[in-house]
């Protein structure tokens, strides 16, 4: 939880952690909280709680790794670890537009350590065209993976789980609902009858499929009101 004073705290995800106890994180400017975040020059100060939540586990020798948007940060950090296991894992990194795609280069580095980094842009400005869930389903009939990753869009991680059920590949998919207390006593962060923040923000298929009710159809507003998702 990083906290901007005067502004607001929000939930973010670690994008890299070093033995000394630095922290990177990626941050979109969104609202308030993030816009001034991005203004922030260096020697000014930010707080920070945590971390809080759980994380990724690590299972299998063949992966598939589906990230889209600000969700790449943490699935980047997942994919070093992976990397310097050599576990093969396939990267499949989605865009609207060829600027969105983050992290390629990054990406690109860990090539030549058993990571196939494939693109795709829902304009076609760069990878495959369209949306990344369509090479996604192609590549379940082809190969067969022992883990899928997925972090990005709700929509995005509900058609990778659509996709993981049929195809009968296990999943984990990090989750992002409104955040106050971060230590699971509020309920903001509520899904089913997990909390994003203490249970999660990282479920497993037979999680996912608990909350099917709530999944990419439905969070909680300020007020804690279920509202349909964006
Ligand atoms: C577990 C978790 C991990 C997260 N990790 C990251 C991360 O690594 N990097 C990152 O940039 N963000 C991340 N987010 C999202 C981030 O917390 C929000 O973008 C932030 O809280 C927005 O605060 P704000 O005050 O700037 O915007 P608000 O004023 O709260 O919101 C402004 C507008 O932006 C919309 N909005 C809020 N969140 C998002 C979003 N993620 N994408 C698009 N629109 C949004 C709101 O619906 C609203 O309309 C994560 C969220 C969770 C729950
Ligand atoms: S943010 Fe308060 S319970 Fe999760």
């Amino acid at each position: 939880m990083l906290w901007i004073p005067s502004v607001d705290e929000v939930p973010l995800s670690i994008m890299d952690a070093k033995e000394d106890g630095t922290v990177a994180v990626s941050v979109k400017a969104v609202g308030e909280a993030t816009r001034v975040l991005h203004q922030k020059r260096t020697g000014e100060t930010i707080g920070v709680r945590g971390p809080f939540g759980n994380s990724f586990m690590m299972r299998g020798h063949k992966i598939l790794v589906v990230g889209g948007g600000t969700g790449i940060a943490p699935l980047l950090f997942l994919t070093r670890n992976l990397a310097s296991k050599a576990v093969n894992t396939t990267f499949m990194l989605g865009a609207q537009t060829k600027g969105e795609l983050l992290f390629r280069s990054e990406l690109q580095k860990l090539e030549k350590k058993k990571v196939r980094l494939l693109t795709s842009t829902e304009d076609g400005s760069s990878g495959l065209m369209g949306l990344c869930t369509e090479p996604v389903e192609q590549m379940l009939i082809e190969e067969k993976f022992d883990m899928i990753y997925a972090c990005g869009p709700e929509q995005m991680i509900l058609k990778v789980f659509e996709l993981a059920e049929n195809h009968k590949v296990n999943m984990q998919a990090s989750l992002e609902r409104l955040m106050r207390c971060a230590v699971g006593l509020c309920g903001s962060c509520v899904i089913g009858k997990y909390r994003v923040c203490a249970d999660g923000p990282v479920f497993t298929s037979r999680q996912l499929r608990e909350v099917k009710h709530e999944f990419g159809l439905s969070k909680r507003d300020r007020y804690g009101k279920r509202v349909p998702l964006d």
